[in-house]
């Protein structure tokens, strides 16, 4: 028997709890012995729920007791996270996680006290929800050199666009109703203004590129300024607006950024609706492959993490050999100087466009490619309202 300590009862931690006893018996025929949650550790009481009697509020018991051979964090964010993540790896123990954040921030760190101590660190669940994305990477693609790698990477603003621009509903109500679904993050602008989406792309940017990318340089534009105008405009030259986290290797480095794009309808991404998600992966054999599935939720998450769980079980220690190098000087190129085709929302539309759009919604065009900085200086005192990268 594999026993486990879930830390964090919320969505995905009591997602975990239900995953397991729900296939329990198909989970343990798949690893050769069963797995057992001997503990779960809240600092909340939970009076009325079936599993209130793992519940422990100090995480100290977990880490002392011998018999747990893997700790799943799903508390989320840094601080104790961060804290029982550390400790739990250093008492022999393997650790697997949805939390995209410490990865982001801190998973060079963390995946060197794994290897050193001999357990895993692994964090399928902490990108794309369901969709298998880091084991594809770092075993089925890992003979590629990856060229780049971007998607929709946010299941909440994904869902709040498609209720938004193709049910008009008012953006705080079907925010409201991702948090009621469990998409959404505690904080929710960590999902609006696409910093969820950098910690993921920073997390693919890390793993593809093996050199670790601090989300904090990495530039993250949301959800708040995409207008009904710039939706109708775009979609009347056959795109949608997605919110894409991209990360590319040029010339210049290595790119990486969180942007609405505008996706032609001829693209799958441009029809992966609400809470779905997708990754598109571009590598030297492959060519390019893409991985679609629930992005965020309470099951299509735990099946991630209970994937892990079922690794580590079978592991048997030995280890998965995952990780990056810590941060270069001169890694990241300078997002401003990245060259796009761009879609702009203006009421006049220059000589050089390569293409212009017009309708009830006011008038856009399109440029050749050209870096932001040539766009800044092209468009002069030219009064625009909207202006979004194309993807090509
Ligand atoms: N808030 C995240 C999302 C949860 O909406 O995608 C899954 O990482």
């Amino acid at each position: 028997m594999i026993v486990a300590a879930i830390l964090g009862y919320g969505t995905v931690g009591s997602g975990v709890a239900e995953v397991l006893e729900t296939n329990r018996e198909s989970i343990a025929a798949n690893v050769g012995e069963a797995i057992e949650v001997k503990y779960i550790v809240d600092v909340r009481d939970f009076p009325e729920d079936a599993r209130r009697g793992l519940i422990v509020k100090d995480f100290s018991v977990v880490e002392a007791d011998p018999e747990v051979r893997v700790v799943v964090e799903t508390i989320g964010g840094l601080g104790v996270a961060q804290e029982f993540t550390r400790r739990a790896l250093e008492a022999g123990k393997s650790v697997v996680t949805s939390n995209k954040e410490l990865v982001a921030k801190k998973g060079t760190e963390l995946l060197a006290i794994a290897r050193e101590k001999g357990v895993n660190y692994l964090f399928e669940a902490s990108v794309g929800g369901g969709i298998p994305i880091i084991r594809p990477l770092t075993q089925c693609l890992a003979a590629n050199r990856i060229d780049e790698i971007y998607g929709i990477l946010n299941g909440t603003t994904n869902y709040i666009l498609t209720e938004m621009f193709r049910k008009g509903v008012p953006m705080e109500s079907a925010l409201q109703r991702a948090q009621e679904l469990g998409y959404a993050e505690r904080d929710p602008s960590a999902d609006i203004l696409g910093v969820d989406a950098c910690r993921k792309i920073c997390i693919l940017s890390d793993l593809c590129f093996g050199c670790w990318v601090d989300p904090d340089r990495v530039r993250a534009r949301g959800i708040r300024d995409i207008a009904p105008e710039d939706v109708a405009l775009a979609e009347q030259w056959g795109c949608s607006i997605k919110l894409l986290g991209r990360a590319l290797r040029r010339e210049g480095g290595i790119y990486a950024y969180v942007e609405p794009h505008l996706v032609s309808r001829d693209h799958l991404l441009s029809e992966v609706s609400g809470v779905m998600n997708a990754v598109a992966v571009r590598g030297n054999a492959i060519g390019e492959a893409i991985f679609y599935g629930a992005g965020a939720g309470k099951l299509p998450t735990a099946s991630a993490v209970c994937a892990d769980v079922m690794d580590v079980a079978k592991a048997d220690g030995t280890r998965r050999e995952m990780g990056w190098s810590p941060a270069r000087e001169g890694w990241l190129g300078d997002i401003r100087r990245l060259p796009s085709r761009w879609f702009v929302r203006c009421g006049q539309v220059p000589a050089w466009a390569e293409e212009s759009v017009s309708g009830a919604a006011g008038s856009a065009f399109v440029t050749p490619a050209m870096s932001e900085e040539e766009l800044e200086a092209r468009l002069g005192d030219l009064a625009v309202s909207a202006c979004y990268r194309i993807l090509d």
